[in-house]
């Protein structure tokens, strides 16, 4: 969705960066926060909480107006990680309110109420209907940042962040490629904070795709002798464009990269703990760490030509990947590189079917196009922004990232719950 169509008044509020975090604080994810303010004052009380160090990696919007503001912009806009509002409807109106917020909220958004009525009755009715937190007014910033910090960083907190991993058939496909784009694709639609891990650590793209030269993030992460954290990752990250961090692979052939088995685990789960998206380029190979992290991420996307070779490793991988993750959700599929003059092909509806597996994107083959991008280190929305493609990987985005329902009900229309206010619909 452009910035355009949105109706939000925006004030984006910057967290202070602070390179000084007491081990062991309990630092926010990179999560999107928007909060829609009746008064000023509640305003200028979030907007102080940001400046709390904890939240320093969040992003925080504040808008005027209370939950109407709120109902009217998610109905063409997407959820951010958290919602805060401050309600001044009574205890009998705000339930019916916050009902028809759920109905165009995504289902991982969760949302936190700030009122101005102390009433323990209807604090226990608005947690059992769901509201993740509700917050008496006046209050301390200390007291917001601390109900945040509960939400999303206590012991037991769901880890915030997706992963989802890209795999070619067979290499050249175009993995890599659909990969990144589909990162800019979430962090632009979606908007959402992306983290890209290029596990290719001998040859991968990353780097190159996005014109960066970063330092070698991800080598220093796997190879570290002592124990790995959050804050320690998250120095090895680069930028790698607006709301886009890079785990960069070293790209050097010093060494080689036996890696064992569970050489990754550790660094995916503490990504999953700050970032929303973690998108894992992975090379095409089939060693135990590969297979290792296939097993443990949520979701699977095949990139694959659609030409025999293709269709039997394909073929291949979608056997071995239901085998070992059969109360997961299946792989996708993207078709690339198709029409590629002269070759014959196998349609994709057919590639698909015959190895039992979703469709959920095709792409054309066009090397102008691709090859610019490539070698101007572009992103193909930079380079075209209205080439097919960008439909594509905006789709592939949408059903990576648990969208696409919302999407395709229509927004207004559905019934998909925020997190959170999943129980509304238990009891209304
Ligand atoms: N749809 C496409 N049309 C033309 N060239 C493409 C397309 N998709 C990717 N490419 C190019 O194919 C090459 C291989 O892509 P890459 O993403 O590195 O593959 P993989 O990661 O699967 O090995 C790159 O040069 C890339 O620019
Ligand atoms: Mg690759």
């Amino acid at each position: 969705m452009d910035k355009s169509d949105t109706d939000i008044e925006d004030k984006k509020v910057e967290a202070v960066p602070t390179d000084e975090v007491a081990p062991g604080a309990r630092l926010l994810p990179r999560i999107t926060i928007q909060a829609f303010c009746e008064h000023s004052q509640t305003a200028q009380l979030i907007e102080t909480a940001v400046h709390d160090r904890r939240m320093s990696k969040v992003a925080l919007t504040t808008h005027n107006g209370g939950i109407e503001a709120a109902i009217e912009t998610y109905r063409s806009n997407p959820t951010p990680n958290l919602i805060i509002i401050e309600a001044h409807s009574d205890a009998e109106q705000l339930p019916h309110d916050l009902e028809r917020l759920a109905e165009v909220c995504d289902a991982s958004t969760r949302v936190v109420v700030l009122g101005h009525v102390n009433d323990i009755v209807l604090y226990r009715e608005l947690i059992r209907f769901g509201v993740s937190d509700y917050v008496v007014l006046p209050t301390a910033p200390a007291d917001i940042v601390t109900s945040i910090t509960d939400l999303f960083v206590a012991d037991g907190a769901a880890p915030i962040g997706r992963t989802i991993g890209f795999v070619a058939a067979k290499g050249g496909a175009g993995s890599s490629t659909v990969c990144h784009n589909v990162a800019w694709a979430i962090a632009q639609d979606i908007r959402q904070d992306v983290l890209i891990v290029d596990l290719d650590l001998a040859f991968g793209t990353a780097g190159l795709n996005f014109n960066q030269d970063p330092p070698h993030g991800l080598a220093d992460a796997v190879f570290a002798t002592e124990k790995i954290d959050a804050v320690m990752l998250d120095r090895l990250m680069s930028k790698a464009a607006a709301n886009i961090s890079l785990l960069a692979a070293p790209v050097l052939l010093d060494r080689t990269y036996d890696l064992e088995e569970r050489a990754f685990e550790q660094i995916v789960e503490i990504t999953q703990k700050t970032v929303p998206m973690v998108m894992l380029d992975i090379p095409h190979a089939w060693t135990g760490w590969v297979r290792h992290i296939l097993t443990t991420i949520d979701e699977i996307v095949i990139v694959a030509e659609p030409d025999l070779a293709n269709l039997r490793n394909a073929k291949s991988l979608v056997d071995a990947l239901k085998a070992l993750r059969p109360a997961d959700s299946e792989p996708h599929l993207v078709v690339n590189r198709a029409g590629m003059p002269k070759r014959p092909e196998i349609s994709p509806g057919e590639f698909a079917a015959s190895i039992e597996c979703r469709l959920t994107g095709q792409i054309g083959f066009d090397p102008a196009t691709f090859g610019t991008a490539a070698n101007n280190g572009q992103m193909l929305a930079e380079v075209s922004a209205s080439h097919k493609a960008n439909e594509a990987f905006r789709a592939v985005g949408r059903a990576v990232s648990g969208r696409a329902k919302v999407e395709a009900m229509g927004k207004a229309n559905s019934l998909k719950l925020p997190g959170g206010l999943t129980k509304l619909l238990k009891i209304g």
